[in-house]
């Protein structure tokens, strides 16, 4: 099957950001009466078959750039005060805690789709070895920079998709870093962990700490306790939207094609197994990390938010 371009352009749609809408191919029968499907990609097996994905990183790179003047406007100034602070770190406990069984101290630690770097720049502050970021968005990289300068942390950011990581960078981690909204806007994470295991010296470990899929399955707006079902857990088609990524006001705007994609946790525990992890530690916790659940936290039904994985290779 020939593989359809990602859109270049289209009308807003009227869903707020950060949704992921129901796909209309799935590997369940699709959602009925469910918002418009947007799709104009293919379904993930078609793509995993031709092995081209640069279309959508590149449609996702220019809607990163977009975002970006829009999320500095929200958060920078706030986080160059803070980087100026000896030793500051943006981590949440979770994370902190997590980074310290594993040990950081001295170990050279990558992070893919860093975004502005904060998390990066934060592991170099808990007393990290060699650090280094990659994004592919040039605006975010830059603010990242600016950071980095404000703070005097050496840390290097790169521009680079992480399908496409330069051969200097092989072998040369012990610890691989992947954050809260990185894999949504990454489409093939079996591809992904076998980069990882590129990056990774012998022995090396991956820490992933990420939403929980089962937020694909809701609108952000939905305060229902239960909140509704809107898509489903085994939609396997990429998904668009034109609304927007500012997940710090939360406000819509026109934004270029922002392609995401939904993971199972299965897909995540086959990408590790496939590409020779063995999972050491994996935990599933009820606190929101997505920025736009956070009402769920107070539900009487509670879902799981967001999770841990820890997996040595
Ligand atoms: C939502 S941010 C989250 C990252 C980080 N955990 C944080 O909280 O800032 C996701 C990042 O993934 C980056 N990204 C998307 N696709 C990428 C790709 N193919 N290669 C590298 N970075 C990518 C985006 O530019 C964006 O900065």
């Amino acid at each position: 099957m020939r593989r359809p371009a990602p859109a270049s352009s289209e009308k807003a749609q009227t869903q707020p950001p950060h949704m992921l809408i129901p796909a209309s191919t799935d590997r369940t029968p699709p959602v009925k009466n469910g918002p418009p499907c947007l799709n104009h990609g293919p379904g993930m097996q078609s793509y995993m078959e031709t092995g081209d994905l640069s279309e959508y990183t590149q449609a996702n790179r220019r809607a990163m750039n977009a975002a970006a003047p829009l999320h500095r406007e929200c958060r920078h100034e706030l986080l160059m005060t803070r980087f100026k602070e000896k030793g500051y770190s943006y981590l949440t406990k979770v994370q902190t805690e997590i980074l310290g069984r594993i040990g950081v101290s001295g170990k050279a630690v990558a992070q893919l789709a860093c975004n502005n770097g904060r998390e990066i720049l934060s592991i170099k502050n808990l007393g990290a070895g060699r650090c280094v970021g990659f994004d592919i968005s040039e605006a975010f990289i830059a603010e990242g920079k600016e950071l980095a300068a404000a703070g005097g942390i050496d840390c290097d950011l790169v521009v680079a998709d992480v399908y496409a990581i330069p051969d200097a960078y092989l072998g040369q981690f012990d610890i691989v870093f992947i954050s809260v909204g990185a894999l949504i806007l990454l489409p093939d994470v079996r591809r992904l962990l076998g980069v990882v295991a590129g990056l990774l010296v012998p022995g090396g470990t991956l820490f992933i700490y990420e939403r929980h899929p089962i937020l694909d399955l809701f609108h952000w707006g939905d305060t229902g306790d239960p909140p509704t079902i809107s898509g489903s857990y085994f939609q396997s088609e990429p998904t668009v939207s034109t609304t927007g990524y500012n997940y710090w006001n939360k406000q819509p705007y026109d934004s270029p094609p922002i392609y995401r994609f939904h993971h199972t946790l299965s897909d995540i525990f086959d990408a590790c197994l496939r590409n020779g992890f063995s999972i050491t530690d994996f935990k599933e916790y009820g606190h929101d990390i997505s920025a736009v659940f956070k009402h769920f936290e107070k539900n009487r039904h509670r879902l799981p938010l967001c999770y841990s994985l820890v997996a040595r290779r």
